[in-house]
């Protein structure tokens, strides 16, 4: 019924993200102060105009719906929103699929499954009980572990996504790809980005690139680049030894944008055209002026015309000019 959305640069936005919720049961020291203040409930947007939103979206081409937060499984009737969502799949929509922190996922793994989800992403930088409570400030590995076990249960593929911490997990590179190989799960590193509170943490300090973390995988063994692409940002080799996959995600050493399919809604209504800038629109304000979708619509093809060409993180000047005061908690990653 729609043109589908194509931005000035030529690139077809096919991938929706949106966050259901700031809130997290965790504290990621790279993702949120100890002490975050929460939105009040009613800048949120209800189950129902998140309906309305993602539905437009797919009716302009959006063909992968991922949702994030926050942690999105905290937020109340998420499963409502989750069947609402499965509705599209095949008529329109190919993949419904979130990122979570695993700490719900026993409790939703079937639920998710009988949804229509058949893959989910899973963060987890560390296999070590006591370092997991200090990165997350005080969430427990154990009840992860039970969640991702659940997930497999229930029959999704789990990929795991790790970032990269300097003096934190450098040491766990192996120890995490034979874990995974094990349980058959893909594996992603991200690089940390420059995001949210930087005084608190010192994440230049932690900033792991991960060109060097593929030498030393090199160094052990034989990489294939793969040429597939999941319509995400990640690029993926396998290591021969294993036929175990890689996914690398490298916003700084190795920027994607280029090929960006994306866009990004958080859970007060505001669209992102890019991760890293801070220009957006607002959708709420059209969702709760009217009924109906035109102004809503309107409003997206107008944000999409200007989507920029790249982003603004960059590590290698002294002081951090890309670095955004926005959490990633807000933008949902
Ligand atoms: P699949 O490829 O479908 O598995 O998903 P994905 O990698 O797009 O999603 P996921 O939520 O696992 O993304 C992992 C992390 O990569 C995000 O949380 C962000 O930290 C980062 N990321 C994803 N998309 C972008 C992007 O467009 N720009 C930047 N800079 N980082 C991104
Ligand atoms: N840099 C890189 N990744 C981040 N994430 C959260 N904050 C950052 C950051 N500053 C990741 C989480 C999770 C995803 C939702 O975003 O680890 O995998
Ligand atoms: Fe929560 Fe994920 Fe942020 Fe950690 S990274 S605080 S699990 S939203």
């Amino acid at each position: 019924a729609h043109t589908p959305l194509i931005d000035p640069f030529a690139r077809p936005i096919t991938y929706l993200r949106v966050s259901v919720t700031d809130r997290c049961d965790f504290r990621c020291t790279y993702c949120m102060t100890e002490h975050m203040q929460f939105l009040p409930k009613r800048d949120l947007l209800t189950l129902e105009e998140l309906d309305r939103l993602c539905s437009a979206f797919v009716g302009l081409g959006v063909r992968k719906l991922r949702i994030t937060g926050g942690e999105p499984l905290v937020r109340r009737g998420v499963m409502e929103f989750f069947r609402a969502m499965s509705r599209h799949l095949g008529r329109g929509l190919d993949e419904l699929t979130l990122t979570t922190n695993g700490s719900q996922l026993a409790r939703f793994a079937d639920e998710l499954a009988a949804c229509g989800v058949r893959r989910v992403n899973v963060s987890l930088d560390t296999l070590d009980a006591e370092r997991f409570g200090r990165i997350t400030r005080w969430g427990r590995l154990q009840q992860v572990m039970e969640g991702i076990e659940a997930a497999t249960a229930a029959g999704l593929r789990v990929k795991i996504n790790t970032v990269a911490l300097k003096g934190f997990n450098e040491d766990e590179l192996f120890p995490l790809l034979d874990w995974c190989a094990r349980n058959d799960h893909d594996l992603t590193f991200i690089e940390v980005m420059p995001m949210g509170d930087m005084e608190e943490t010192d994440r230049l300090g932690q900033y792991w690139p991960l060109s060097d973390l593929s030498r030393k995988l090199e160094d052990r063994f034989t990489l294939t680049p793969l040429a597939e692409r999941t319509g995400g940002p990640a690029r993926y080799v396998r290591i021969e030894e294993t036929g175990q996959k890689v996914g690398f995600i490298t916003p700084l050493t190795h920027n994607f944008c280029e090929s960006c399919n994306r866009v990004r809604v958080t859970c007060t209504g505001e669209l992102f055209m890019c991760l890293g800038q801070e220009d957006r629109a607002d959708l709420r304000a059209p969702l709760r002026a009217s009924e109906d979708d035109a102004a809503l619509v309107a409003a997206i093809r107008d944000a999409i015309t200007r989507k920029p060409k790249g982003h603004d993180f960059d590590y290698s000047r002294q002081q951090v000019a890309g670095q955004m005061s926005r959490h990633m908690s807000h933008t949902g990653g």
